[in-house]
């Protein structure tokens, strides 16, 4: 059986105002009626190939991913709590270890709780295609064609092809956010795709190769596991074990490192939703090349996102602008300068 793994810890502070620490974006309702997770749990649900999800999320959220799964109508195999996220390689491993004593042939879908995809069909296919591609050691990524020299993401060269198939390959080389004229090098290169963060493995392969890369987080997070406890609803992982972990990314901690990495190239409609600029992106907008969302009056206005959360807001002679007003905050910001949004929330932080 695959179990779908989602992480659903990130803060997604690069979508503030709207997105919080009490509210982060994988617990909103961004593009569709429902939130980011639901999407991504309805997204794999009703696949035979599929068992429920498990949820790897903060202590803090636990009642909202509860209501959402609820909502849905889904029961989870799990939901994993941190205290603290000690980011995704310990998150990961937290849930081989539960999946791998329960089912010694478990398959993890690990997928985060907040990316957009367009084509599920497609979606479906791949992860298909990677369970048939995937050897006993092997540890399988999904590649995107790169856009742009964008350096928020891991990139992979792809070496030969498994089976002379050419839909799936060894992975030649994983680097995870080179800097600016590294990725420019990377993207002239029609080998090199980016690394969608979704990875498909088994329990035990993942456990073997963080055992070997990363004994002192193979070891704590195991414990966290074995000492953990909980109820009916929820496992709360141990939390000295827990915060005893590295806290690495499975990109640097695993990804890099590893002989065993497989990639199958997929085209699913794929956006990590990492900006605002992002989200306006994957939204029809009207004729002026805008996306409206709540009371919004706008004159001589191009190619600009304005969501009005609480209030009536009005723009005039402006283009490619994000404007975000919520109840205590507003965001006024050029598409091309999104990515320092993420400023804002640190300087709040250290006003605090
Ligand atoms: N449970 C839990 N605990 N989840 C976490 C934690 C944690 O401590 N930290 C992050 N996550 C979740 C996030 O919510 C997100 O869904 C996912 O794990 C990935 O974490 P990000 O922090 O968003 O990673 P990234 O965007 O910098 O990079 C990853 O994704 C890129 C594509 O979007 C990497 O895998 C890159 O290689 C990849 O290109
Ligand atoms: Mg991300």
């Amino acid at each position: 059986k695959i179990y779908p793994v989602i992480l659903s810890g990130g803060s997604g502070s690069r979508l503030w105002p709207l997105s919080r620490a009490a509210l982060p974006k994988q617990l909103l309702p961004l593009i569709t009626e429902h939130t980011m997770l639901q999407e991504t749990v309805l997204r794999v649900a009703d696949w035979e190939e599929i068992a429920a999800p498990l949820i790897v999320c903060g202590n803090d959220h636990r009642f909202l991913v509860a209501e959402q799964l609820r909502q849905i109508d889904v029961t989870p195999t799990a939901i994993l709590l941190e205290a603290e996220g000690r980011n995704t390689a310990p998150a990961v491993a937290v849930a081989a270890h539960y999946l791998r004593a329960r089912d010694p042939d478990a398959l993890m879908l690990v997928l985060p709780a907040d990316h957009l995809i367009l084509d599920t069909d497609a979606f479906h296919h791949a992860v298909l295609r990677a369970a048939n591609a995937l050897g006993p050691d092997s540890l399988a990524t999904f590649g995107i064609v790169p856009t742009s020299a964008e350096t928020g993401y891991g990139y992979i060269r792809r070496g030969a092809a498994i089976d002379g198939s050419c839909r799936s390959f060894a992975v030649e080389q994983f680097v995870e956010k080179p800097d600016r004229e590294t990725a420019e090098r990377f993207i002239a290169d029609e080998r090199y795709s980016w690394n969608s963060g979704m990875f498909l493995f088994r329990a035990d392969t993942y456990l073997a190769e963080l055992e070997r890369l990363q004994p002192e987080m193979a070891a704590c997070s195991k414990a966290a596991v074995d000492d953990a406890y909980g109820d009916l609803s929820f496992c709360r992982l141990n939390e000295a074990a827990y915060a005893a972990c590295p806290a690495q990314s499975i990109d640097f901690a695993v990804m890099e490192h590893t002989r065993h990495a497989i990639v199958i190239p997929v085209d699913i409609g794929w956006s990590d939703v990492g900006s605002w600029s992002a989200l306006s992106e994957m939204q029809d907008g009207n004729a002026e090349e805008n996306v409206l969302q709540g009371d919004v009056y706008t004159d001589n206005v191009h190619n600009s996102l304005i969501r009005a959360e609480s209030r009536f807001v009005a723009v005039i002679g402006m283009e490619n602008i994000v404007v975000v007003e919520t109840k205590d905050a507003v965001l006024i910001v050029n598409k091309d300068q999104v990515q320092r949004v993420k400023n804002v929330v640190d300087f709040l932080k250290q006003k605090k």
